[in-house]
C-alpha cells in the first residue's frame, strides 16, 4: 500500500479509510488493552499517534517496539478522541523495519545541546533539530526564490581556489603533495610545480570575486555554497565550514545596496514565518519564547542606517555616560560584538546597517569615499546575533584598486583576471555576503552556530 507521509495523514479527514504510514517510534505507552505509539516521520514535527489493541498483535511483537525502532503501520485512519491531535489510526498491520535496543541514545528524556552535538549523527531525529533542518531547507528556497524572481542568475564560484578574497590569510590548503616529504627549494620555499594544480590553492573564504566577473556579464548573479574560514575562533557564532549567500550586481551605488540587502533579510525572514509557523512555534515554546515575536518585528521596522563614525560617536557618549565594554572605542577600531550589539539591541533596538569604514579595517576591493579615510563597506548588524552580513560597493577604478593592492601588498600574480574586470568596460557595481548559519540562528532562535548545520566543523572538530 502506497505510504501517506505524516505531515499529509494528520490533516487528513477520510475517517474509515486505510492508510499506511511509516515511521520513528518516539514514544509508546500503554495499558492491559491497548498500546499507544507516537509514530514521527520528520514530514512534520507533529507525530501520528498509533493505536494497537493488544488482542490484534503478538505480545513479543508489541515489547519489541521501543523509542527509536522503525515501523511501517496500515490501519484505519480515524478522529483522536484523545487531546493534542485531531486524527490517530487503528493499527491492523504493524511490520518492524529495525528495532532500537535501549542502547539508543535519545531515549524520551529531554538532552542538552551539547550532548546531542557528540551524536550528530542521531540528532537529526528529534523534535528540535527537525524543526531546526527543515526550516534550514525553507530558507534555502526562500533565497533561490527572492533572486530568481528579481532576475539575478545563480552562480557557481570555485571552490578550490589560488586566491584569498578577504585577504585575511584564514585559508585551508588543498594539496595532493606528500606532507612527509615536500620539496622545497634552495631558500626553503615549497615547490608547488609537482602539485596537482602546479601552484598553492585552497578552500575558498569567499565566491565575491568570481561572483564579480559573474556580475559584469550577466548583470545580477547570487552564489549559494560553502565557504572555508581557518580562523581559529570558538565562539557561537563562527563555523569553519559554513554557507554563504553573495548577491553582486552591476550599476548599483550605496543606497541600492543597502536596500537590496534589507529586502532580501525581511523576504526571509517573512518566509519562515509563512512556510514554517509548526517548527516555529515549537522552537518559540522549547528554546526561545521571544522568537517568533522578534520575527515579525524584524519584517516590520526600517533598519537603521549609520555612518561609522556616528556609531562611534554614540559608543563614545555611552562610555562617557557609565556604559561599560570590555574592548575600547576609538575611531578607527574594528567594532566588537559587544559594539555592534549595543548599538542594535539597547541604543536603538532594531537592525542596523553600518557604513563607510575605515579602510584600514576592511577589504581591499571596497570602494574608496573622496575623504580618503572610509570605504563604502555595510555591516548588517543584527539583534542576538552581531554580523549578519558583510558587503560594499566595489572600487571600480583600475587605478585606485591597485593603489589599494600595493599598500596592502596583496600577491597579484593570481589576480590579474580580477584587474582585468576593471581594464575592460569597467563598470560601478556592489554586493554582498550574507552568512546563511548567521541567518539560521536568527530564524531559529538557537544559540550556537553549531546546532543549525548538520554537521558543523569547527576547531578541533570534524567527526561524522
Ligand atoms: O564579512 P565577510 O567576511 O564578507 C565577505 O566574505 C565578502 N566577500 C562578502 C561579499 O561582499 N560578497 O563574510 C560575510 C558574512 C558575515 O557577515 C557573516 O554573516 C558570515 O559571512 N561569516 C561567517 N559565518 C559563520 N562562520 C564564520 N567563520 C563566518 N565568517 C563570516
Ligand atoms: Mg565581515
Amino acid at each position: 500500500m502506497k505510504r501517506t507521509r505524516i505531515v499529509d495523514a494528520i490533516k487528513m479527514t477520510q475517517f474509515g479509510e486505510t492508510v499506511n504510514v511509516k515511521g520513528w517510534v518516539r514514544t509508546k505507552r500503554g495499558n492491559k488493552e491497548v498500546n499507544f505509539i507516537a509514530l514521527n516521520d520528520g514530514s512534520t514535527i507533529n507525530n501520528i499517534q498509533i493505536v494497537a489493541d493488544v488482542v490484534k498483535f503478538e505480545e513479543e511483537l508489541l515489547k519489541s517496539i521501543t523509542t527509536g525502532a522503525c515501523l511501517s503501520v496500515t490501519g484505519k485512519l480515524v478522529k483522536s478522541e484523545g487531546a493534542g491531535q485531531a486524527v490517530e489510526i487503528q493499527a491492523d498491520e504493524i511490520q518492524i523495519y529495525g528495532l532500537a535496543d535501549n542502547t539508543y541514545p535519545l531515549q524520551k528524556k529531554g538532552h542538552t545541546m551539547e550532548f546531542l552535538r557528540g551524536i550528530a549523527h542521531l540528532r537529526p531525529r528529534t523534535n528540535t533539530f527537525g524543526a531546526v533542518l527543515r526550516i534550514r531547507h525553507n530558507m534555502a528556497i526562500a533565497i533561490h526564490q527572492f533572486f530568481h524572481q528579481k532576475g539575478f542568475f545563480y552562480w557557481h564560484s570555485p571552490i578550490i581556489t589560488a586566491s584569498d578574497c578577504e585577504g585575511a590569510g584564514q585559508m585551508f590548503q588543498v594539496t595532493t603533495q606528500n606532507l612527509y616529504d615536500l620539496k622545497k627549494d634552495e631558500n626553503g620555499s615549497i615547490k608547488y610545480d609537482d602539485d596537482f594544480f602546479g601552484k598553492q590553492t585552497s578552500l575558498t573564504v569567499s565566491g565575491q570575486l568570481e561572483g564579480e566577473l559573474g556580475a559584469t556579464a550577466l548583470g545580477a548573479i547570487y552564489t549559494f555554497g560553502p565557504t572555508f574560514r581557518a580562523e581559529n575562533s570558538n565562539t557561537p557564532r563562527h563555523l569553519a565550514e559554513f554557507w554563504m549567500i553573495e548577491p553582486e550586481v552591476a550599476f548599483i551605488d550605496l543606497p541600492e545596496l543597502m536596500d537590496l540587502e534589507e529586502e532580501f533579510i525581511k523576504f526571509c525572514v517573512n518566509w519562515a514565518l509563512e512556510n514554517c509557523m509548526d517548527d516555529l512555534t515549537f522552537l518559540n515554546n522549547m528554546i526561545d519564547k521571544g522568537l517568533i515575536e522578534r520575527l515579525k518585528s524584524v519584517v516590520a521596522t526600517e533598519f537603521v542606517r549609520l555612518p561609522y563614525t556616528e556609531g562611534i560617536k554614540i559608543l563614545e557618549e555611552a562610555i562617557a555616560k557609565g556604559k561599560k565594554f570590555e574592548f575600547p572605542v576609538y575611531w578607527g577600531c574594528d567594532l566588537a560584538s559587544e559594539h555592534e550589539r549595543f548599538l542594535v539591541e539597547e541604543h536603538f533596538q532594531k537592525p542596523v546597517i553600518m557604513i563607510n569604514y575605515p579602510k584600514e579595517i576592511k577589504a581591499f576591493y571596497m570602494k574608496q569615499n573622496e575623504d580618503g579615510k572610509t570605504v563604502q563597506g555595510t555591516d548588517v548588524l543584527f539583534p542576538q546575533i552581531g554580523e549578519i552580513i558583510g558587503g560594499s560597493v566595489r572600487e571600480e577604478s583600475y587605478d585606485k584598486l591597485m593603489e589599494r593592492i600595493t599598500e596592502l601588498n596583496i600577491p597579484m600574480k593570481d589576480m590579474w583576471w580580477y584587474l582585468d574586470t576593471r581594464k575592460y568596460g569597467s563598470c560601478p557595481h556592489a554586493g554582498f555576503g550574507l552568512g546563511f548559519e548567521r541567518l539560521m540562528l536568527f530564524v531559529t532562535g538557537m544559540q550556537n552556530i553549531r546546532d543549525v548545520i548538520p554537521f558543523p566543523r569547527t576547531p578541533k572538530t570534524a567527526d561524522f
